[in-house]
C-alpha cells in the first residue's frame, strides 16, 4: 500500500495541536476513576505492597510495550489515511478479515462509556452535595452505605426513574451533555484544549488533597495506631503470601490495562492524528509516566492513607466504590475542613473521569465520519444516540448495580484482555517487529531496547492468553471450597439449632467469624446440613473421614449470569451493539474498497 502521508480525506484532516497537548491528551485518558478508585481498593485488597510487584512486572512486560505498540500503530494508520481501529487494522493487516477485529476497538470504548459516564455524574453529584452540606453526615458507616444505595438506586430497578431522583438524573443528563460537548468540537479544539487545563487542575486539586490528608496526624489519640504513618503501612507493607494466589496477578494485569486505557481501542485513535515526523516513543513513555504518577502517588496516597486514619482496619477489603463513595465520605465528615475537601476530591474524581470518558467516544466518531463520510453533527447525533440508549439501560437495571457489574466484567475486564491480545498479535506478526521498531523510531526522542520488541511479538500474546485463560478459569465456574474441618464431628450428631461450639471454634481459627444468630439446619429434604445464617443458606455441612467439612459455594460467573435475568439481558444488549457495529463496519469496509482506499494481500 502507498504511504501516503496525505491525512484521512473524510476523517476531517484532525490533527493534534502540539506534542504536550496529545501527551496530555493521552494521559488525560488514562488518568481515571482507575487510578484515585480502583488501584487503591486492588493494591490493600491484594496484599498491600506485595502487590507492586506484579503490578510493576505487568506495567513492563504488558503495559509499557502495548502503548508503544499502539502509540505506532495508530500513526501508521493515521499516515496511511485512516483513523478508526478497523481502518488501521487493514492496513496493518491487508486481509478482508482484519476489520472485523477494528469492530471490537469500537464496542470495547463505546460500552465501557456507557456506564463509565453514570459512575462520573456520581462524583459531580457528590462534589455538589458536598457544596450543599448533604453529604456531612456524622460518623455512622450505615448512613452512607444508605446515602449511596438511594443515590445510585440499587434497591430496585426503575428507582431512578421516580420523582426523587430527577436532580440525579438532570446531573447524569448535564455530564453525557458535556462530554458530547467537547468531542463535538473536535480533536485539537475540544479534547486537546480540555485537557490542557483539566490535567493540571486535576493535579493541583489532587495535591490539595493530598496535603490534607498527610497533615492529619493522630486525629484521635485514643487510636495511636491510626496515624499517617500507619496508614501508609497499613497501604504499603508487603504481604507476600498473597503473591502466591493468581488472582493477585490477575488483579495486576487487570489493573495495568484498565488504568493505562491499554486494550481500549483509545490510544491506537488517538495516535492516528500524529504527524509522521511525531515522536511516539518518548510521548508514549511520558504519558504512561504521568498515569503512574497519579495512580501510585496521589490516588494510592490519598485514598487509603485517609480511609485508615479514621476507619482502622475496616478500610481493608473495601471495593470500589465502598472506598470512594462510602468510606471517604464518612472520613471527610469526620476531618477538620472535611466538607471543602469532599468537593475537591469529587471534583478530582469528576475531571479524572471526563478526560477519559471523551476518549471512550472518540474512537466511535472517527470511525462514522470515515466510514459514511459524515459531518462532525451527524456522527455525534448517531453516537449520543446508541450510548444515551446503553447508559439508560444502566441507569435503569439498576438494582444490585447488576448492568453496570455485567457490562464491566465482559467488556471492562474481558473484552479489553482480548483486544490487547488483538493488538499484540498485529504488531508482532501482521505489522511485524522490524518494520514496528522503524516505525515506532520515526521521529522518536529515545530508542526503544530491542528486546522490547522480542518481547511484543513472543512474550505479550503467550502472557495475555494465560493471562485470560486464568481469568475465565477463576472467574467463569463455581466451585465448593472446603474452609475448615472440625475433627470428631459427624453429622449424625448434629441438631437443628444453634450451631456447636467446635464448629464455631474451627472457623473462628479460619478468621470466620459466624453470626451469633446463626444455626444449623437441614438445607434441603435430602437431609444435608447447612449452618445457616440471618439471610439464608451460609455454608453446607458434609461428613469426610476427617470430621466434619463447612463447605462454601463460591457462585462463579456462569451460575450468577444465568440466575440474573437482568445479566443475560445485559450480555444480549452488548451482542446487538456488538452486532450492529459488525454491521456497520462491513458497509464501511465496501466503501472503502470501492474508493480503493483498500487493497487486500491476494
Ligand atoms: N484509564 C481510565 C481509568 O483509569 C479508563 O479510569
Amino acid at each position: 500500500m502507498a504511504d501516503q502521508s496525505s491525512r484521512n480525506p473524510s476523517g476531517g484532516g484532525e490533527q493534534w495541536a502540539s506534542r504536550i497537548g496529545v501527551i496530555l491528551a493521552v494521559a488525560g485518558s488514562a488518568v481515571g476513576l482507575g487510578n484515585f478508585l480502583r488501584f487503591p481498593g486492588q493494591a490493600a485488597q491484594h496484599g498491600g505492597g506485595a502487590f507492586m510487584i506484579p503490578y510493576f512486572i505487568s506495567l513492563l512486560v504488558l503495559g509499557i510495550p502495548l502503548c508503544w505498540a499502539e502509540w505506532t500503530m495508530g500513526r501508521y494508520g493515521g499516515l496511511r489515511g485512516f483513523n478508526s481501529a478497523p481502518g488501521i487494522y487493514s492496513v496493518l493487516w491487508p486481509h478482508r478479515f482484519a476489520k472485523y477485529l477494528g469492530a471490537l476497538a469500537l464496542l470495547v470504548p463505546l460500552v465501557i462509556y456507557m456506564y463509565y459516564v453514570v459512575i462520573e455524574a456520581w462524583c459531580l453529584g457528590y462534589a455538589l452535595n458536598y457544596v450543599t452540606g448533604d453529604l456531612m453526615l456524622g460518623s455512622d458507616a450505615a448512613a452512607y452505605q444508605a446515602y449511596f444505595d438511594e443515590y445510585i438506586g440499587k434497591g430496585a430497578n426503575g428507582a431512578l426513574l421516580s420523582g426523587p431522583h430527577a436532580g440525579s438524573l438532570t446531573i447524569l443528563a448535564i455530564t453525557f451533555l458535556a462530554n458530547f460537548v467537547l468531542i463535538y468540537r473536535g480533536v485539537s479544539k475540544g479534547i486537546e484544549r480540555f485537557c490542557n487545563i483539566a490535567m493540571p487542575l486535576m493535579a493541583l486539586l489532587a495535591l490539595i488533597v493530598l496535603a490534607r490528608v498527610l497533615t492529619l496526624g493522630t486525629p484521635d489519640p485514643s487510636k495511636p495506631a491510626q496515624s499517617v504513618v500507619g496508614g501508609l503501612g497499613f497501604m504499603w507493607n508487603p504481604h507476600y503470601e498473597e503473591l502466591k494466589d493468581p488472582q493477585t496477578w490477575l488483579a495486576a494485569s487487570g489493573q495495568i490495562f484498565f488504568t493505562l486505557s491499554v486494550g481500549f481501542g483509545i490510544i491506537i485513535n488517538y495516535a492516528s492524528y500524529l504527524k509522521r515526523k511525531d515522536d511516539v516513543v518518548l510521548s508514549g513513555l511520558t504519558a504512561s509516566s504521568v498515569n503512574e504518577f497519579f495512580e501510585v502517588c496521589l490516588g494510592g496516597l490519598i485514598t487509603l492513607t485517609a480511609a485508615y486514619i479514621f476507619l482502622g482496619e475496616s478500610a481493608r477489603g473495601q471495593g470500589t466504590f465502598d472506598l470512594g463513595f462510602k468510606a471517604l465520605p464518612n472520613v471527610f465528615a469526620q476531618m477538620p475542613g472535611g466538607q471543602v475537601i469532599g468537593v475537591l476530591w469529587f471534583l478530582v474524581l469528576f475531571i479524572a473521569a471526563i478526560t477519559s470518558s471523551i476518549s471512550m467516544l472518540q474512537p466511535v466518531i472517527a470511525f462514522l465520519e470515515e466510514g459514511f463520510g459524515l459531518k462532525r453533527h451527524a456522527s455525534a447525533a448517531i453516537l449520543g444516540l446508541i450510548s444515551a440508549m446503553g447508559c439508560g439501560f444502566v441507569v435503569y437495571f439498576s438494582e444490585g448495580m447488576a448492568a453496570l457489574d455485567t457490562f464491566d466484567f465482559w467488556v471492562g475486564s474481558v473484552l479489553i484482555i482480548s483486544l490487547a491480545l488483538v493488538q499484540s498479535l498485529l504488531y508482532g506478526w501482521a505489522l511485524g517487529i522490524e518494520r514496528g521498531a522503524e516505525e515506532a523510531h520515526l521521529g522518536a526522542h529515545m530508542r526503544i531496547p530491542h528486546f522490547v520488541q522480542l518481547m511484543l511479538k513472543y512474550v505479550v500474546p503467550v502472557y495475555l492468553a494465560a493471562i485470560f485463560g486464568m481469568f475465565c478459569w477463576n472467574n467463569v465456574p463455581s466451585a465448593d471450597a472446603t474452609i475448615a474441618t472440625v475433627p470428631g464431628l459427624h453429622s449424625s450428631e448434629l441438631a437443628e439449632g444453634p450451631a456447636p461450639e467446635p464448629l464455631v471454634a474451627s472457623l473462628a481459627s479460619q478468621g470466620r467469624e459466624i453470626p451469633g444468630v446463626a444455626a444449623v439446619a437441614r438445607s434441603d429434604e435430602s437431609g444435608t446440613w447447612a449452618l445457616v445464617g440471618p439471610e439464608g443458606g451460609l455454608l453446607r455441612l458434609a461428613d469426610s473421614p476427617a470430621g466434619l467439612e463447612v463447605i462454601e459455594h463460591k457462585a462463579g460467573y456462569f451460575e450468577n449470569t444465568v440466575n440474573s435475568p437482568v445479566a443475560l439481558n445485559s450480555i444480549a444488549f452488548i451482542g446487538v451493539i456488538a452486532a450492529f457495529l459488525l454491521l456497520l463496519v462491513h458497509i464501511a469496509g465496501n466503501r472503502w474498497e470501492k474508493e480503493g482506499r483498500l487493497q487486500y494481500r491476494k
